[in-house]
């Protein structure tokens, strides 16, 4: 259930089909203290985990509802509606908002909770709501877009009390039919700009989006991984003009506005990972991607958690010495 394809297994597993289903359960005890899964796609199992119970929401179902605000649709989408799957289907009927984040894989539950983000889009962009059940109160709630509090791979849902206390059972997001392509990303634009005389649809968008994902990351059916293994590091700009006088050359990364208001640097953690020298490091059967080192792979299939452990602290370290910096995983730890 994980598409690391690392072995682990959990005490219980519970699937559900509704979010009635769900509070039934909640109220005979037995999700007290349980993991909700969503893809796992993001996630790191390291080691036996027999008195975890893990729950996973088996409904993919999602709907489109046009608003009376012109332009506008609302899309609904269960917990368990595999993300990709709502990309291709929102932008084959003409709807713009999911289509730079075509190929990450991930079910909706999950990626509301984690913000997933590509191709400078993230999902936290286009939240209307987020329904949920409250397992200590065994009610529901719904959280707006701005209740969620989208950060950088971050939202409430991953701190306290939320972290505790709510699983998500359904997300409504905002698309558009009068959209416009969302052409931030330089790599994206420069594609685009050499197709000439295209008439820019999402679909059309979708399909350049998995060009330049298969061109870097790997296969999820072939090779086992979690994506992005670490976060990309923000620091101040004074922080990143002293590694770049340390470092004797230019160290790429771009600005961003944080929460607070300041502006800061986003560092490239794979090319922190690549000048450290860390490219060829492996445990056991962990490797990194060649074309895309901030990706940390099962590579024949035969990793454990352990190994993967073991590559990333030998990861942070050499990091560590050679920039100062400290990478932090994206990919949570069980
Ligand atoms: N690079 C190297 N050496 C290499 C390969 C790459 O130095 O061998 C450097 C290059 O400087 C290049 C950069 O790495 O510019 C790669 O940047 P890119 O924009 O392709 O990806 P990223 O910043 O490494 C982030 C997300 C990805 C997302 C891409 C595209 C995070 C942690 N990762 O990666 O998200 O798909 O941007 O938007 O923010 C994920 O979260 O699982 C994920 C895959």
């Amino acid at each position: 259930m994980t598409t690391f394809g690392i072995d682990a297994e959990c005490g219980r597993l519970i699937e559900y089909d509704t979010a009635a289903e769900l509070r039934e359960l909640c109220k005979s005890g037995e999700l007290d203290g349980a993991l909700p899964l969503g893809g796992g796609s993001n996630i790191l199992f390291t080691g036996a985990c027999r008195d975890l119970t893990v729950i996973h929401c088996r409904n993919t179902a999602f709907s489109i509802r046009e608003t009376d605000n012109c332009g506008i649709v609302e899309v609904s989408a269960a917990a368990g509606c595999v993300l990709d799957t709502l990309c291709e289907q929102t932008a084959a009927a003409g709807l713009w908002g999911l289509e730079n984040l075509s190929g990450i894989p991930g079910e909706i539950g999950g990626a509301v909770v984690q913000n997933v983000g590509a191709y400078g889009a993230e999902l936290g962009d286009v939240v209307a709501r987020v329904n949920c059940l409250n397992v200590k109160t065994n009610e529901f709630v719904t959280l707006t877009g701005e209740e969620c509090r989208y950060g950088y791979r971050d939202s409430v849902f991953k701190h306290h009390p939320a972290k505790e206390q709510l699983i998500v059972t359904e997300a409504v997001l905002t698309l558009r039919r009068d959209g416009v392509p969302n052409l931030s990303y330089s790599g994206l634009k420069e594609r685009i700009g050499r197709m000439s005389g295209l008439n820019l649809s999402p679909t059309v968008m979708r399909g350049e989006v998995m060009a330049m994902r298969n061109g870097k990351l790997p296969d999820p059916k072939k090779t086992g991984s979690a994506g992005s293994f670490f976060k990309n590091p923000v620091v101040s700009l004074e922080f990143h003009a002293e590694i770049e006088k340390r470092y004797g050359d230019r160290v790429p990364g771009h600005k961003v506005t944080d929460s607070d208001g300041l502006e800061r640097i986003k560092l490239s953690a794979a090319w922190l990972i690549d000048k450290s020298g860390c490219k060829q490091f492996s445990a056991g059967g962990a490797s990194l991607w060649p074309l895309q080192p901030l990706v940390i792979v099962n590579t024949e299939g035969a990793a454990t958690g352990a190994d993967v452990i073991n590559l990333e602290k030998q990861i942070i370290a050499t990091v560590r010495t050679r920039f100062g910096v400290e990478l932090v995983p994206e990919v949570i730890h069980i």
